[in-house]
């Protein structure tokens, strides 16, 4: 359960415990201060006394919770945490959408065929970033992870198929819907196609766990990469951040990490370390990219 809090909040098990306390002392501070108030009155503790109290602790709640954030470092999270719950019941305006500077903040879709750590990493790194959201996570597969990834945190998620994707209106009008800027290949397995990089030239980015121009092309996609990093008896591999054009694999360099390849490495062992680069370098690289590039 608490794994699954986790997950839905977006948030680290430090974070976790935090906020927890938070709740557990903002709570009992809410019942003492709540009692203490109703104690200056000469009440008896009949229905009215329930009723007010009640009434007095829905009130009080916010405020302690907000306050006791502050010394535990969660205030932002708590702050948003009240907003949402405030606009759920009609009483608070939605979170603001504007960034700091006013502006619209810049959209991201990401689109994912696999079990998605890469956009687990990514909506973990924007979570709290008003000026760049996630607004979308695309799957070709009804069963990828990343699918539980989105549910978990709140972000919507699409199921493209195939006849529509490529042949259709791409789902095109669906992207711009939700306001998309930039599209974010994060393990996405099928081609994209034309009409989808007219619509956003210069704005999709992808991630490819090798060096390009080498091991890339058709068919070089998880361990096939690896694989063949290793049957070519490399001493080096990494990542590549790259612009997406009609080609696989192919658009311009946007950044590239490298990562020895040690002896006895199986195409396990350097997937794992790749994906610890990509992990560590993909969110930034993409902030970096997206802020500049509107
Ligand atoms: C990553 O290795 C990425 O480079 C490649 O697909 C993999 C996706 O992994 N394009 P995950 O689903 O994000 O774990």
């Amino acid at each position: 359960m608490l794994k699954r809090l986790q997950q839905k909040w977006n948030v680290s098990s430090l974070q976790l415990l935090l906020i927890l306390c938070t709740f557990a002392i903002g709570g009992s501070l809410t019942g003492y201060t709540g009692r203490k108030i109703l104690n200056l009155f000469d009440l008896n503790q009949d229905w009215l006394w329930v009723l007010i109290y009640v009434v007095l602790i829905t009130m009080l709640w916010p405020l302690s919770v907000i306050l006791v954030s502050i010394p535990m470092g969660q205030f932002r999270f708590f702050n948003r945490y009240i907003h949402k719950l405030g606009s759920r019941i009609g009483i608070a305006k939605k979170p603001e959408k504007l960034s700091k500077t006013g502006q619209k903040p810049i959209k991201l879709a990401i689109f994912a065929s696999g079990k998605g750590s890469n956009a687990q990493k990514i909506i973990y790194h924007f979570r709290w970033n008003p000026a760049i959201k996630v607004v979308l996570v695309v799957s070709n597969k009804s069963d990828a992870g990343v699918l539980d990834i989105a549910a978990n945190a709140g972000i919507p998620s699409l199921i493209i198929e195939k006849d529509r994707f490529f042949k259709n209106d791409g789902f095109l009008p669906y992207l711009a819907q939700n306001e998309v800027d930039f599209v974010i290949l994060a393990g996405f397995l099928w081609k994209i196609p034309e009409k989808l990089i007219s619509a956003y030239p210069g704005k999709i980015l992808n991630i490819h766990p090798a060096l390009l121009p080498k091991f890339g092309g058709k068919g070089m996609y998880g361990h096939h990469v690896h694989e063949a990093v290793l049957a070519a008896g490399e001493t080096e591999s990494g990542i590549t951040i790259h612009l997406v054009d009609e080609q696989y694999d192919h658009g311009k360099t946007i950044a590239q990490f490298k990562c020895p390849v040690l002896a006895g490495d199986t195409a396990d062992s350097l997937a794992e370390r790749i994906h610890g680069l990509e992990h560590a370098h993909f969110p930034e690289e993409i902030e970096k990219f997206v802020a500049g590039g509107r």
